[in-house]
């Protein structure tokens, strides 16, 4: 089996919100276990189960976010909403394609990659910093 294809990195991608990083631990465990499965050359039954899970807990995860930085002083809320609305999107995207194909493609991957690290450690810490001084 492969090396994980995402760690936790606490330094990198901590929000300092612990909710918020209990759940986005959770969706790089789901990212995760795509990616084993799919190295384990899982059938396609088993992948799209996962790749749905993803999908309901990626849009389960922007919700209870969208819902926390309302609840801040937070400039960026709609601008983030809109990023939201775009990963959901390309995320249905790319779980079409896996439909129809039934390939898990290296660009579905590196979308999934660039996602954790671009919007989690670009954007989310965002309103994690402004949750910081609001609790100081
Ligand atoms: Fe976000
Ligand atoms: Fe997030």
């Amino acid at each position: 089996m492969g090396d994980t294809f995402f760690k936790w990195d606490k330094e990198r991608l901590t929000t300092h919100v612990d909710a918020m990083d209990n759940e986005h631990k959770k969706l790089i465990d789901i990212m995760n276990r795509l990616y084993e499965r799919h190295e384990a050359k899982a059938t396609k039954n088993e992948l799209g189960s996962i790749v749905r899970d993803l999908v309901s807990w990626t849009v389960t995860h922007f919700d209870h976010e969208e819902k926390f930085f309302d609840t801040l002083d937070y400039s960026q809320a709609s601008v983030h909403k809109k990023i939201h609305k775009d990963l959901i999107q390309r995320l249905k995207d790319h779980g079409a394609e896996f439909e129809k194909t039934g390939q898990l493609t290296p660009a579905f991957f590196q979308f999934l990659k660039t996602w954790l690290t671009a919007h989690i450690m670009g954007i989310d810490t965002k309103y994690g910093v402004i949750a910081s001084q609001k609790a100081s």
